[in-house]
């Protein structure tokens, strides 16, 4: 461990994996378990999204919105554990995170490598105040290459088209498999760019790659506490 990692973000959880393959569902179990934050580093994105689309800029110059990612009043702060709150220029933003229009917009965003360097850097301060478990695409592999537990969670196209029909069908949208599955194979390449790991081949040398096809949601999470206690040692 480089001597300027703190000992917090050694005993972080990272998780990484592609959409839907269960990192926040799993993310808030584990951090439930432990009794610490889950931080999910999608919401940051997401934040930066919003805050760009609140503004006067475009878009799409990636050297504006740089900017303005740099000067975000931006932090991530929990209430409850499992439930992380975005909070931006002093104000909780966290329930507007998922509208459709930040959703279309995101990937436009979490595509510059200059903001994701920036996130990267917030994301590494604030798991150096307290332990957290981190999930996103490029935890493992950067923002916290010092923790001891990393998992990847893997899981087929289709079985995560599968789980995130269930989802869009129980916040009442209209949609069927096909469209999912089709969203969900564009939601891939958008993100495999900018050493993003979203295929267990780019996961990281030292995480734990559980194939989630087969395994419930308490297996994956019972794998993974598993993990945690064995990189742990006896204090975990
Ligand atoms: O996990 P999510 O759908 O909330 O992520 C939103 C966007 O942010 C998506 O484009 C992937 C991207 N992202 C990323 O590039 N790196 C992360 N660590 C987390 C999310």
């Amino acid at each position: 461990m480089p001597a300027d990692a703190p000992e917090s973000i050694a005993r972080s959880v990272a998780i990484d994996g592609p959409t839907a393959s269960g990192k926040s569902v799993v993310g808030r179990a584990v951090a439930e378990a432990l009794r610490i934050g889950f931080f999910d580093t999608g919401l940051m994105y997401r934040a930066c999204t919003l805050a760009a689309l609140r503004g006067t800029l475009d878009i799409e110059d990636e050297a504006a919105v740089t900017a303005m990612v740099k000067s975000l009043d931006l932090d991530m702060r929990w209430g409850e554990p499992t439930d992380p709150r975005i909070v931006l220029d002093g104000t909780d933003v966290t329930p507007l995170l998922r509208d459709p229009e930040v959703e279309r917009n995101v990937s436009l965003v979490s595509r510059i490598s200059e903001v994701r360097d920036e996130l990267v850097r917030r994301q590494r301060m604030i798991a150096s105040r307290e332990p957290v478990v981190m999930a996103g695409r490029d935890i493992g592999t950067r923002v916290l290459v010092e923790a001891r537990t990393k998992v990847f969670l893997d899981a087929s196209t289709e079985i995560r088209a599968r789980r995130r029909l269930g989802e869009e069908l129980d916040s009442g949208r209209q949609t069927n498999f096909d469209q999912v599955l089709t969203a969900t194979r564009r939601r891939d390449e958008l993100d495999n760019t900018g050493h993003r790991a979203i295929k267990r081949e780019q996961a990281a040398d030292d995480a734990l790659v559980i194939d989630t096809d087969a395994l419930g949601i308490d297996q994956v999470v019972e794998r993974t506490l598993d993990h945690y206690r064995a990189m742990n040692g006896a204090t975990a």
